[in-house]
């Protein structure tokens, strides 16, 4: 357990995963029922709701304050790359949803958006069986140059080192409940129709 930790800036991110942990176990098995690497249409809705989410956390990586916590963080956003794998699926861009975010809360969604690097290495084995990959239909699973490892390690390490106050901390574990939630309300929108 390290719920205890709070004076422990260092095991932010474990406690931001231990917080969600549950979260994530539900979103997963949610997810996998509606075998979104069944056929396209399917997957579709997937990258579908990949793209909202990643639209309603876009601007956390515009963001000045978060920008000079995270190197690179502009370029870690992997809308333009979701919106890419719409357009080879021949599907449009959704409109733009409002972010449902407390900006404050920022760390805890960019935790849920960069965490899901690591599972999408999975998921991009799974695509590959309809014939996509990172190179066409699944771009936004691409790893990063780097690897997955080092990118989230990177990650990891500046939110780690960062310096919040009591309240942020706070807000950054909410953040990171509601973003996994917010998933949790796309996912159902995106399959509502799907059979
Ligand atoms: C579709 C089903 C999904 C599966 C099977 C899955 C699987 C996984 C796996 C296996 C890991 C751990 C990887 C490792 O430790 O090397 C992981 C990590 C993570 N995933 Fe997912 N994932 C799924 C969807 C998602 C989605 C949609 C999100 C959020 C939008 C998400 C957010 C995260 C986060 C935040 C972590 C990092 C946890 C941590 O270590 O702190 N996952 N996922």
């Amino acid at each position: 357990m390290v719920t205890d930790t709070l004076e422990r800036p260092d095991l932010r991110a474990l406690r931001l995963r231990e917080a969600t942990h549950s979260a994530h176990e539900e979103l997963d098995q949610s997810l996998m029922r509606r075998r979104p690497f069944l056929d396209r249409d399917r997957y579709g809705r997937f990258v579908e709701m990949q793209y909202r989410f990643f639209s309603a956390v876009e601007p956390f990586y515009r963001d000045a304050t978060l920008g000079r916590l995270v190197p690179d963080l502009g370029a870690r956003s992997r809308l333009e790359a979701t919106a890419r794998d719409l357009a080879d699926l021949g599907l449009p861009v959704p409109e733009p949803m409002e972010t449902p975010a407390d900006l404050r809360g920022g760390i805890g969604w960019l935790y849920v958006a960069e965490g899901s690097t690591l599972g999408a290495a999975f998921l991009l084995k799974a695509v590959q069986k309809i014939g996509l990959d990172a190179s066409f239909g699944a771009r936004h699973m691409a790893p990063a140059p780097g690897g997955r490892g080092l990118h989230w390690r990177t990650f990891t390490e500046a939110i780690n080192t960062a310096e919040l106050s009591e309240e942020e901390d706070a807000l950054a574990v909410e953040g990171a409940k509601a973003a996994f939630a917010h998933v949790r309300d796309l996912a159902d929108t995106a399959f509502a129709s799907a059979g």
